[in-house]
C-alpha cells in the first residue's frame, strides 16, 4: 500500500502528463476551431449541390448517362456532408457523462479514421453484439482511447495487408468489452512491460509523444476499467479493454 506522500507524486505526474496532453489537445483544438469554421461553410453549398442534384433526377427525360453521373455528384456529396458533420461533433466539447452506446461509439471513430486505414491498405472487420447494454461514461473519453488505440494499430501496419478486426462483447457481470486486434508486427517481449510506461515510444522523434497508452490506460483505470495486451502468435497485438456499465 502506498503512503499518501508517494500517492500523491503519482497523482501529480499523472496530472501533469494529462496535462501535458491537454494543452496538446487545446492546440489541436485551435486548428479544430479553424476547421470547424471552414467545415461549415462547406455545409450550406454541400447542401445545394446534394438538393439540385435530387432535383435534376426527378425530371423527366433526363437520359441515362447523365443520371447515372449525377446520382454520383449526389452520393459523393453526401458523403462530403457525412464528413463534414462528423468531423464537427468531434470537435464538440458539449459532450459530458451519459448514457453511451459502445457500438456506435465505435463505429463513429472507425469512420473518423477510415481515411487514415484507407491510405495505408488497412481493411477494417467489425464484429460488433448488438445485445450490449448502454453505458454510464463519457463519451469524450471513451473517444479518445478509441482514438489511441485505433491509431496505434493502423500505425504498426504500415506495409500491405493490414486487417483491423475491431470487437465489442459483453463483459462479466455489469461490464463491457471492446477489443482492437492488428496483423502488424506484434511488440516485442522486451518492450511489452514498457509500453503502458510515459514517453516509451519506438516511433521518430516527433512522431510519437510516448503519453497515447500511459494516458489510456489512466483513463480507462479512472473508469473504474482495466486494459489487458496480448500478443498473438504469428505477429499481430489484441488491446482489450474492459468498462462498468455503470461509472
Ligand atoms: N498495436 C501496436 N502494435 C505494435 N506496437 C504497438 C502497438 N500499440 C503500441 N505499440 C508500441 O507501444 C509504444 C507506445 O505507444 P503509445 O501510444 O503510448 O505511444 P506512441 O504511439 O509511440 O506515441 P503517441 O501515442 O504519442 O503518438 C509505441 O511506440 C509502439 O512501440
Ligand atoms: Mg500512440
Amino acid at each position: 500500500m502506498k503512503d499518501s506522500a508517494a500517492r500523491h507524486k503519482d497523482e501529480t505526474v499523472i496530472t501533469s502528463d494529462l496535462l501535458r496532453q491537454l494543452a496538446y489537445n487545446e492546440k489541436m483544438a485551435e486548428l479544430g476551431k479553424i476547421s470547424a469554421g471552414i467545415v461549415h461553410e462547406l455545409n450550406t453549398p454541400l447542401s445545394v449541390i446534394i438538393s439540385a442534384s435530387q432535383m435534376i433526377m426527378r425530371e423527366e427525360g433526363v437520359p441515362e448517362a447523365v443520371l447515372e453521373m449525377v446520382s454520383r455528384i449526389s452520393s459523393e456529396a453526401r458523403r462530403l456532408s457525412h464528413l463534414t458533420r462528423g468531423l464537427l461533433n468531434f470537435s464538440s466539447h458539449d459532450e459530458t457523462i451519459g448514457e453511451i452506446d459502445l457500438n456506435l461509439t465505435v463505429d463513429f471513430i472507425l469512420n473518423f479514421l477510415n481515411y487514415e486505414a484507407a491510405r495505408r491498405g488497412v481493411v477494417i472487420l467489425k464484429r460488433f453484439d448488438h445485445t450490449l447494454p448502454v453505458i454510464r461514461s463519457d463519451a469524450n473519453l471513451l473517444k479518445q482511447i478509441l482514438l489511441n488505440l485505433i491509431m496505434n494499430a493502423l500505425q504498426a501496419m504500415e506495409t500491405s495487408g493490414g486487417k483491423l478486426l475491431v470487437e465489442t462483447s459483453p463483459g462479466n457481470a455489469d461490464s463491457v468489452c471492446f477489443s482492437i486486434a492488428d496483423n502488424g508486427p506484434g511488440i516485442p517481449a522486451e518492450n511489452i512491460e514498457r509500453i503502458f510506461d510515459r514517453y516509451f515510444t519506438t516511433k521518430k522523434p516527433g512522431e510519437g509523444t510516448g503519453l497515447g497508452l500511459f494516458v489510456t490506460k489512466s483513463l480507462v483505470e479512472n473508469m473504474g476499467g482495466e486494459v489487458v495486451v496480448t500478443c498473438r502468435n504469428g505477429g499481430g497485438t489484441i488491446f482489450t479493454v474492459t468498462l462498468p456499465v455503470k461509472l
